[in-house]
């Protein structure tokens, strides 16, 4: 897809694998559900570079390499997708990387499985802070950029998840794929819904952006996020604010409102990053099913919640729904304890 965008895209920089294919999955019929579940494999974009992230990280590391930075600094949770893509990213256009990566206690940091043996790998500065201090990451950030700074270094903020205005486009961008991909599925008498993990709220506000410039609606095409942590109202706040950035920067004029942004809660069961064994259960079916792999903390947790919410209400969603598989099975060799104890 060589065509522009919008007229106002930003500057991007190609890292992502795409368009990225998608199939339907048996899954939906073997459990006895009406609705037909399609899969968006954004687990396919890359290997390293793997799932949503990357599709944001196009257009911050372009800005990212306009500002001729010599190092990408960001922050999340221990097994943080966003911060192992970043390092990867930055390593793949000759930058370095600073992590800040929040754990129990960073006086112990933890075994290096799953995404931080990728963030070792690829030779990121990790920086661990308690749960407390997660609270001031963006002080944190602010701090580690002033230091590098003094060094003689350029650095660059991505921020948590790369969920700001400029990474939203990433998801505008997937969106146009997605108007190509459903032009088959779905009509205003055959609606569809397309459906992901939200978990800081870029992917959402990409989403929910291009849900109004191409017109979403008039397809018969809905958007719904499943909040992997937090809640309804924190999503609404962040999404709105992000799409409300990306609208007075590029002058959209999508005019996002809180009526724009569907979000379905409930499904966040222990908390962030703690599943319940029938969360598990469906991951090992999926796998079984039609040989896919899902994750834990975002696509596993959001697509259980998503036949949830289809086994209560087979209407829920309309005649079929589009999930995107945002990536993160490097989750899974996390723990691999937990998940052995469904298998
Ligand atoms: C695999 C995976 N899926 C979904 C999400 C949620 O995306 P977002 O942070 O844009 O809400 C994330 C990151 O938070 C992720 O790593």
């Amino acid at each position: 897809m060589s065509e522009p965008l919008h007229p106002r895209e930003p500057a991007r920089v190609p890292l992502a694998n795409q368009p990225t294919r998608g199939h339907w999955l048996r899954y939906g019929a073997d459990a006895g559900l009406r609705t037909r579940i399609w899969l968006k494999r954004d687990d396919h974009t890359g290997s390293e570079l793997m799932g949503n992230k990357v599709r944001k990280l196009e257009y911050l590391m372009a800005e990212a390499l306009a500002q001729e930075a010599t190092h990408v600094i960001t922050c999340g949770g221990e097994q943080s997708n966003h911060a192992r893509a970043t390092a990867f990213a930055a390593a793949q256009l000759g930058m370095k990387s600073v992590l800040i990566l929040r754990t129990d206690d960073p006086a112990k940091p933890p075994a290096p499985t799953g995404n931080i043996l990728l963030d070792r790998l690829v030779g990121a500065e990790l920086v661990w802070i308690s749960r407390s201090a997660w609270k001031e990451r963006n002080r944190l950030l602010t701090e580690q950029a002033e230091r590098l700074r003094s060094a003689g270094q350029r650095p660059y903020i991505v921020p948590e998840g790369g969920s700001n205005a400029l990474g939203s486009w990433g998801y505008i961008r997937a969106a146009r794929e997605l108007v190509t991909d459903l032009a088959t599925i779905a009509s205003p008498e055959h609606p569809a819904t397309i459906i992901y993990a939200c978990g800081s709220g870029g992917t959402g506000a990409g989403l929910v952006l291009a849900s109004k410039l191409f017109k979403f609606a008039e397809r018969g095409i809905r958007v719904a996020g499943v909040n992997v942590c937090d809640d309804r109202a924190y999503f609404l706040d962040s999404i709105s604010k992000i799409c409300a950035e990306a609208d007075e920067r590029w002058e959209l004029g999508a005019n996002i409102t809180h009526d724009d942004i569907e979000l379905v809660d409930g499904h966040v069961g222990l908390g962030y990053a703690r599943s319940r064994p029938e969360e598990l259960a469906t991951i090992r079916d999926v796998a079984r099913t039609d040989g896919v792999v899902l994750d834990p903390v975002y696509t596993g947790k959001a697509f259980h919640g998503m036949v949830t919410e289809l086994r209560a209400d087979p209407d829920r969603f309309g005649t079929s729904v589009a999930f995107i598989h945002t990536g993160g099975m490097f989750g899974l060799f996390a723990d691999p304890d937990t998940i052995a104890q469904v298998l």
